[in-house]
């Protein structure tokens, strides 16, 4: 093909495309023209039979009629890579598909498994019912706490229950593995809780733990708090920092309630905070060297830190929400705002 007989064919081409009708009539001239086998492409291939000296030329010229072409057949509505013309109406009003916004409590859940995670911390999982040992006996709490008692639990027998707190994943994951263990449990619990603005019988707590050999890598209570400081900055905000109060924990010794400086006030007091500048958190303390046994690891050989927290505390200190129903009432007027 000469140059000459290249512009003919590309005024052909050209008008071609013009005089299409219709959108499958656009279609078959692109593929006659730009598609794959079609016309221009063939060219191309051909060029290494053009004499040297008229390839830059022609190569210019066969690249400018492909453009042309394209931009021929787009402006007929046929997308230049090919898609079918568009024959939608577009005079009805758009589909408009609402983006959803994650829940409160799966941010906090997420955000407490992310920060965990670049502590080596991996999240384990456990069921919702759960037997008197895991929840009670291997957590060393006795038959007579008051925390098994009727009122305080959901038992569907004498060994079946709706498990009240995340520890017993604790047990779960030491019977299933030799330590080191480092793992943050989230999960549903249950209390016979009357409900009302901070109370819900059906919440979610996070559980800590973490042990590791005595000998080589003694795990302390100021590993505990700097763990938690660590959390309490990244959950919270910079600035904010954790305190221990003396408590107690069936299955922890010594045991600590962990209050984080209230984020609102930075400690001055408020009504977040109900003036003291702290907000209570979470329990925590050493792993009592009774749970040890429980689970058959030597407490001789073994040391560890556990704690736990409750989502719906964090998220609603988190966000300002005042009340824990709102968490649970699915307003999406509610939900939308913490998008
Ligand atoms: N399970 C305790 C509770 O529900 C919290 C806790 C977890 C305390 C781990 C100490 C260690 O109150």
């Amino acid at each position: 093909m000469t140059l000459s007989e290249l512009e003919s064919a590309k005024a052909g081409s050209l008008a071609e495309i013009a005089a299409a009708a219709d959108a499958a009539a656009v279609e078959a001239l692109r593929v006659k023209y730009v598609g794959r086998n079609g016309s221009i492409p063939a060219l191309i291939k051909a060029m290494k039979d053009v004499p040297k000296e008229e390839r830059p030329a022609f190569g210019k010229a066969v690249q400018a009629w492909r453009a042309e072409v394209e931009s021929a057949l787009a402006a007929k509505g046929a997308g230049a890579s090919g898609a079918k013309a568009f024959d939608g109406d577009l005079s009805q009003p758009g589909r408009w598909r609402a983006l959803g916004v994650k829940h409160p409590l799966t941010r906090v859940i997420e955000e407490t498994a992310r920060i965990f995670g670049h502590l080596g911390f991996t999240v384990a999982d456990g069921p919702e019912l759960e037997n008197r040992f895991n929840n009670f006996t291997a957590l060393n709490t006795p038959p007579h706490h008051p925390s098994q008692d009727r009122t305080d639990t959901f038992w569907f027998n004498d060994d079946c229950l709706l498990r009240t707190q995340t520890s017993p994943v604790q047990i779960r994951t030491m019977l299933a593995n030799k330590p080191p263990v480092r793992v943050i449990c989230p999960g549903r619990t249950f209390r016979r809780d009357t409900t009302d603005a901070t109370h819900s019988a059906n919440f979610h707590q996070i559980e800590g733990l973490y042990v590791d050999e005595t000998a080589t890598k003694p795990v302390s209570l100021a590993d505990l708090k700097s763990v938690l400081a660590y959390f309490a900055r990244e959950m919270m905000g910079d600035g904010v920092t954790v305190r221990f109060r003396p408590h107690f924990f069936p299955f922890t010794e010594p045991s600590v309630e962990v209050d984080f400086s209230c984020h609102v006030c930075k400690g001055k007091g408020c009504g977040v905070c109900k003036q003291s500048g702290w907000i209570e958190v979470a329990g925590a303390g050493m792993v009592d060297p009774r749970v040890f046994k429980h689970v058959g690891y030597d407490p001789e050989k073994y040391s560890g830190y556990a704690f736990g927290f409750g989502v719906e505390r964090i998220a609603m200190i988190k966000y300002g929400i005042p009340d824990i129903r709102w968490l649970y009432e699915n307003d999406l007027r509610f939900l939308r705002q913490l998008g």
